[in-house]
């Protein structure tokens, strides 16, 4: 080996392990200095659906108000985009890091690296692993909704019909992201406990429309009896109705029920319309909760590892009225 390839490997070498002791070096999170303004960054997970329109239009408007610069990045859909994204905010110097990690597990390292760099992360929407990183020690807090109890009020809100539609098709979220995983225990979990309901299949729409209709197409030509669809997102549902449709089915009380998450304007219209049955809300405007963490954070204040953003539900009964509040 030339002498100059050993001398890069050892300082690349160096340099990794620099990191992991700087990454230990803190037994609590980085704190964040006060300042007047800063420059924070906002790693988004992708832009393909109005939620997460909404949620940037959020924290841009936000920081805009506040006069804090916003490093916007876009990880349309990839979590190593997304780790690339982190690493680059970490070069470019802010002060602080808002993440919405896309899954679970390959955040981690990026949020070690920002750990190891001495700037604080919060986490926005999607939770990770918490057997590999924790609120307090690798990141300050999450901000977001209860996913869990999402899928949970959408399967009481099932069983409390009553009637006879049971037999259920599960479009699932982001396989590895966290609204996924929770939405479909907390679903899951109620329909297990009530024995004459059945789930008879459960798959990925990855939270796209047109992914959760072609995969919808697939499992109501697998399952023609089936009467109830649970999409883990509005895209989806709304993906789904369009297979009903193509399928000379018809959403709604009379043939199929159909429950999703989110709350959008498109979505809540169509509980209004009667072809979605009812909507568990999940907030995407987290700028002002977002940039006052932070503020509070700087002052010293302690956080809460989680922060819950309370939602509201959609349903034949209130849906005209609150339309207008829909995002
Ligand atoms: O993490 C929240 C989920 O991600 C929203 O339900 C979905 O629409 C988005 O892409």
């Amino acid at each position: 080996m030339s002498i100059t390839r050993r001398s890069l490997l050892i300082a690349s070498a160096a340099s990794a392990a620099a990191s992991l002791l700087a990454a230990r070096a803190f037994a609590a999170a980085p704190p964040l200095e006060k300042k007047d303004t800063y420059k924070v960054g906002f790693a988004q997970t992708e832009s393909n659906n109005p939620w997460r329109l909404a949620q940037t239009k959020s924290m841009q408007d936000e920081a805009t108000a506040r006069g804090w610069q916003l490093v916007y990045t876009d990880a349309a859909g990839s979590a190593a985009k997304q780790v690339a994204d982190v690493n680059s905010m970490i070069a470019q110097g802010v002060d602080l890091i808002f993440l919405a990690p896309r899954e679970e597990k390959p955040l981690i390292p990026a949020i070690m690296a920002a750990k190891g760099a001495g700037i604080p992360i919060i986490l926005l929407d999607r939770n990770v692993d918490q057997s590999l990183a924790k609120p307090g020690e690798d990141y300050v807090t999450f901000i977001g909704s209860n996913f869990i109890e999402e899928g949970q009020r959408v399967g009481e809100y099932l069983v409390g019909l009553g009637g006879d539609k049971k037999i259920i098709i599960e479009l699932e979220g982001t396989t590895g992201s966290s609204p996924a995983n929770d939405r479909k225990k907390g679903f899951d979990d109620v329909i297990a406990n009530n024995a004459e309901y059945q789930i008879v299949a459960s798959q990925s729409g990855d939270f796209a429309r047109d992914k959760g209709r072609q995969v919808a197409e697939t499992l109501l030509q697998a399952h023609p009896d089936a009467n109830v669809i649970y999409a883990h997102n509005d895209e989806m549902a709304i993906g789904a109705i369009a297979a009903l449709e193509a399928a000379g089915r018809t959403a709604g009380r009379g043939d199929c029920l159909v429950f999703s998450i989110d709350g959008g304007k498109e979505a809540v219209q169509l509980v209004v319309d009667g072809k979605i049955e009812a909507v568990v809300e999940c907030n995407p405007r987290f700028g002002p909760k977002a940039f006052d963490t932070a503020i509070a954070y700087s002052g010293g204040e302690a956080i809460a590892p989680v922060i819950i953003n309370p939602d509201q539900m959609y349903t034949p009964e209130n849906a005209a009225e609150l339309l207008a509040t829909a995002y």
